[in-house]
């Protein structure tokens, strides 16, 4: 009988792959649509589509466990929440909002007493059938529409006044281009709402006090799919989330 040396813990070549010293890794291969590899992780296409870039980070780093039907726990989510620093009285007003779509989305009544009890009662949200809920808006980004799309983060990251860095007026100036090309008054709420959390979350204060995020942060949330580097777990409740969604609305209305 013929030993393969491949099989043989004797004769095992190294892997042919494996760079010689001082070589470079073959690089491995990405897929552009999915360059986090969510759907590789949840193994199931549609992870690719998950909408959300916080979602998308906070699946990437098992923050929140996903079941094999897509399904996260509103624990998970609430613990997913404290940990990215979303404060209780936010926290708690986001799990009763993600608990009516929740039920909208299992096709559960939302409607009179029994349904407002039928969405307390939620105790679960299908992060794979995000892109089919009433929270999908006009004028997005366009980012994670579909699966990931560099075109449309650099379009978003060219709005950066300074080149490096993008600011609540920069993003509010990216939402107003954005729901100029793709209207709606719900694009304008939601995506200025999006992106002060975006900000609140996943950004930085410099001297100033201004919240900021680099594009590199950026680039990182939505094309990696992980926390900046540097993060520091922030404090957001209703106060700073109140006060970004206002400036944005402000900065809208003095820019043409
Ligand atoms: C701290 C938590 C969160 C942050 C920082 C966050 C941030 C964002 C941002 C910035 C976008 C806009 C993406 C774009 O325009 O390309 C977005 C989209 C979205 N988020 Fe979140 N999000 C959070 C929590 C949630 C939760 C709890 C849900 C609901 C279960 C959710 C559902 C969605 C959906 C469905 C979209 C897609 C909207 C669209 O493309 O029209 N997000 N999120």
């Amino acid at each position: 009988m013929m030993i393969q040396a491949q099989g043989c813990p004797f004769h095992r070549k190294p892997a042919a792959t494996a760079p010689k010293q001082g070589e470079q890794a073959p690089q491995q291969p990405v897929d552009s649509h999915d360059p986090a590899g969510l759907a590789e992780k949840l193994n199931n296409p549609k992870a690719a589509e998950i909408p959300c870039p916080w979602w998308r980070t906070v699946i990437n780093k098992d923050l929140v466990k996903v079941d094999a039907d897509g399904n996260v726990t509103m624990k998970d989510m609430r613990s997913a929440l404290k940990y990215s620093g979303v404060r209780f009285a936010l926290r708690e007003g986001a799990v009763l909002g993600v608990k009516r779509v929740a039920a909208q989305l299992a096709g559960v009544a939302t409607g009179g007493i029994s349904g407002f009890i039928n969405v307390l009662c939620m105790d679960k949200i299908n992060v794979l059938d995000l892109p089919k809920s009433s929270l999908m808006h006009t004028g997005a980004s366009g980012t994670l529409r579909g699966g990931f799309n560099q075109e449309n983060l650099d379009q978003m990251l060219s709005f950066s006044s300074d080149g490096k860095r993008v600011t609540a007026a920069d993003l509010a100036d990216a939402n107003k281009n954005q729901v100029k090309n793709d209207p709606g008054e719900s694009g304008r709420k939601f995506g200025i709402a999006e992106y002060s959390i975006l900000l609140n979350v996943f950004g930085k204060k410099d001297e100033d006090g201004q919240k900021y995020m680099t594009k590199e942060d950026v680039t990182q949330v939505f094309k990696k799919n992980d926390f900046p580097e540097n993060w520091e777990k922030p404090k957001v409740g209703f106060i700073s989330l109140g006060k970004s969604i206002l400036g944005m609305f402000e900065r809208q209305k003095e820019t043409p």
